[in-house]
């Protein structure tokens, strides 16, 4: 029987990255993730890198985002922003769209779509999309 290989083994590192490359140029263009895209700065550069390093570890390569951050936990990076099931989507769009963008087999995109769905529903911090309720005294209405 043939051992199946992890996504990283499936992309390589260059392919990784070019992921995390097409995922921002996706963001960037795309007008249906612009409620995502004003959450960023300016220069995507960063957390172009660190979205990289991020997915290297996630999909089964070296541990190269544990070694910068220390820690795999998305929660707390994200908890600033107001991510409700919309930005999530939108998130996820850009993620598939940008695996067609650098040609990935099919199969790896069946692969990816469950897992990827569930780490992004827990960085989602909203039940709905709209902006963060920050004091917990305060009940929103609606
Ligand atoms: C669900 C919707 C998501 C939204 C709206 C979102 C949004 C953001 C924003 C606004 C930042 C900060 C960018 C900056 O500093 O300019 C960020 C950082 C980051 N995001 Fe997300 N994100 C989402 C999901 C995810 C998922 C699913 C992953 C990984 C699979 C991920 C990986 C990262 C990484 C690695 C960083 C850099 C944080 C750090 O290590 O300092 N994000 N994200």
């Amino acid at each position: 029987m043939e051992e199946s290989q992890t996504p990283y083994e499936m992309l390589g590192s260059d392919g990784v990255r070019a992921l995390a490359d097409a995922f921002y140029r996706e963001m960037d263009e795309s007008s249906d993730a612009a409620g995502i895209r004003a959450m960023h700065g300016d220069d995507l550069g960063k957390v172009r890198s660190l979205l990289a390093a991020y997915l290297t570890q996630w999909m089964g390569g070296p541990p190269v985002y544990l070694a910068v951050k220390g820690s795999m936990c998305l929660t707390e990076v994200h908890a600033p922003y107001a991510i409700g099931p919309d930005e999530r989507d939108q998130w996820l769009r850009c993620m598939d769209r940008a695996l067609v963008r650098i040609g990935a087999p099919d199969e790896l995109r069946d692969m990816l779509r469950e897992p990827m769905y569930r780490v992004a529903d827990t960085v989602r911090n909203q039940d709905h999309s709209g902006p963060k309720v920050r004091d917990p005294n305060i009940i929103a209405v609606g």
